[in-house]
């Protein structure tokens, strides 16, 4: 055993990592049924990066216009570029109403109608009559703070239902036993210091994207995809990495958000020629087309000179034709956004936007009961036993190539639930401890103290900017083999890097130096398979644009890619069926076709 660090021992039924939307829903729903759950986050929970969502849940409740799910199962596919897996979307738009009647009766503060209704604005890609109709109103919104609400709700319920949270707990890595098991985790608090091994029958990932890999981004610091990494230090792949979600509205410079609800609301988006340029891309749908489409085109507006402001490299957000009472009512939150990030009133002036990294559509791959995937060529369904994922950490997939607005939020809640319920299918409460073999917890321990003590030049600040540059120049909106492959001569280079950083405070109480070094390391690892993943995906399909390869290519690639990281840094890459059935005869596969807005 290594010998600088003593163990604490914890045993539990199920471990949850991770306490943002997906995290809670499924901590929730363990304690509801029984079992016995610690939930370990690394920020107080309602500082989680769902805190920060804005405009919506989509749910066809149709409280403020005729909606059914089927509809919404059918935007999401379409948004998607037909790359998610249909099983798993139509659980998702079914189960979505009793989502919401869930978080009705867990109180939370939704905006309501005159009538007393959930309140319901559209967003991008959601329309009404299988894409035929007129904008659906499917948002489940309060006002343009949602995502706060919603984690208040949730955190609040928990400590109703009496959850144990590990505060403040850096989760280090996976306990995977000799036989693929998943068997807890290794833990550092980080308020006194000591190392836990939390064992549980079931381990649940909830952790989150990894959006700080990019230079702006509107996620919030704390977005590392830890789980992930950790997925793919135990030999298990990722799925469909090269999908990364820019946001159309981030604000030009600081990169914060402006919810797609502001154009659900009626804004628009203008060019330096004053044109409502979105007429020209997606004549039907215009403004609200889904974030892909919109993103591209606004950076070929910003390309082809007719982007705003001294660089001509923005386009504006107008909202300054809209009711003050509205904007007052239903988008607080971004009029102070404004002010403070863009110094505008935005009831008088536009605000200037850019495309900014938002989310990822791959990670840890799962089936529509949330299991952990680990696709073998006989068996692409194999499951890793032990282990299961939720949330923008994994890929069930229900988003395939692009995510619609407010899909994010009722996938955490949707598949959250389903986590809890197959939990408690595979595990009785206050089961019979864990026991697993010793090497595993030397292994992390090791590791641990290697990048704790590792003598070094450079800070890790150094190398995470220019991580961040290259992944925000070289996998961009828009892509080209060369552009991607000079991207990975240059990450090489920081890779090198690595074995060159000093942590300069060696002590283990509230080491913010060793916390951003580790989460460093998980940025790259997952930066570099998305590098890899890109480059292979030789097709244009959602949020991946390559100019070489301007068309979608069903023939080749409608299918998921996986990725593995072997400890040497080498990758592998393989592709896995994309699921086109439906999991019941309620509703009918949606075949591919062209996608227009
Ligand atoms: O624009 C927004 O409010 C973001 C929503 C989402 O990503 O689902």
């Amino acid at each position: 055993m290594n010998k600088a660090y003593n163990i604490i021992d914890h045993n539990y039924d199920v471990v949850v990592i991770g306490a943002g939307g997906s995290g809670l829903r499924s901590t929730l729903g363990l304690a509801e049924s029984g079992l016995n759950v610690a939930c370990i986050s690394k920020v107080f929970p309602t500082r989680s990066h769902t805190v920060a969502a804005q405009g919506g849940i989509g749910a066809a409740l149709g409280n403020m216009g005729e909606d059914n799910w089927k509809w919404h199962m059918f935007d999401t596919v379409k948004g998607s570029d037909w790359l998610g897996d249909q099983d798993a979307i139509e659980y998702l738009c079914s189960k979505a109403p009793e989502a919401i009647e869930d978080l009705e009766e867990y109180g939370m503060p939704f905006s309501r109608t005159e009538e007393g209704k959930i309140y319901q604005r559209p967003f991008g890609g959601h329309l009404t009559s299988n894409g035929e109709g007129p904008p659906a109103m499917r948002a489940c919104a309060a006002a343009d703070r949602t995502g706060h609400a919603l984690l208040h709700t949730l955190y609040q319920q928990s400590l109703k239902n009496s959850v144990e949270f590990f505060i403040e707990y850096y989760v280090l890595d996976l306990l995977i036993d000799d036989d693929g098991t998943c068997k807890g985790v290794i833990a550092w608090c980080l308020e006194d210091g000591t190392l836990h091994r939390f064992l549980s029958h079931q381990t649940i990932i909830a952790t989150g994207g990894y959006g700080r890999a990019y230079f702006s981004s509107t996620s919030a610091h704390i977005c590392t995809g830890d789980g992930s990494a950790m997925a793919l230090r135990q030999g298990l792949p990722l799925s469909d990495m090269e999908f990364i979600q820019f946001h159309p509205t981030g604000v030009y410079g600081a990169g914060v958000l402006i919810t797609e609800g502001a154009r659900g609301e009626g804004g628009y988006l203008t060019n330096s020629d004053g044109e409502r340029f979105m007429e020209r891309y997606a004549p039907n749908a215009k403004d609200l087309a889904s974030r892909d489409v919109v993103s591209r085109a606004m950076t070929i507006e910003i390309n082809e000179n007719r982007g705003c402001g001294e660089n001509s490299d923005h386009v504006l957000l107008h909202l300054e034709h809209i009711n003050s009472n509205t904007i007052h009512k239903r988008l607080p939150g971004i009029s102070e956004t404004a002010k403070i990030f863009a110094g505008v009133d935005l009831t008088k002036d536009p605000i200037p936007v850019l495309p900014t990294v938002h989310y990822n559509m791959g990670g840890i791959p799962t089936n529509y009961r949330t299991e952990v995937l680990n696709p073998t060529t006989d068996n692409p369904d194999k499951i890793c036993e032990g282990l299961m994922a939720v949330g923008e950490a994994a890929c069930v997939s229900v988003h395939g190539a692009n995510r619609l607005g407010t899909n994010s939020l009722i996938d955490l809640l949707v598949f959250g639930k389903a986590s809890s319920i197959t939990a408690r299918k595979k595990t009785k409460p206050n089961s019979a401890k864990v026991n697993i073999h010793q090497r595993c917890t030397e292994e992390i321990l090791n590791r641990f103290d290697l990048i704790r003590h590792n003598k070094g030049e450079i800070f890790s600040g150094e190398a995470r900017n220019e991580m961040q540059k290259i992944m925000q120049k070289k996998c961009a909106v828009f892509r080209t083999e060369y552009l991607i492959k000079s991207g990975i001569k240059e990450f090489e280079t920081v890779e090198r890097k690595m074995e060159n950083i000093q942590v300069k405070d060696q002590s283990l109480i509230f080491n913010t130096d060793l916390v951003e070094t580790l989460e460093l390391h998980n940025l790259m690892e997952q930066s570099k398979v998305t590098l890899y993943s890109a480059l292979n995906r030789k097709e244009s399909r959602g949020a991946h644009a390559r100019e070489d390869y301007p068309e979608r290519d069903d023939k080749n690639w409608l299918v998921h890619s996986l990725v593995w990281l072997d400890k040497k840094g080498n990758i592998k890459l393989d592709k896995k069926p994309v699921n086109l059935n439906t999991l019941t005869n309620h509703v009918q596969p949606i075949p591919p076709k062209r996608r227009v807005y």
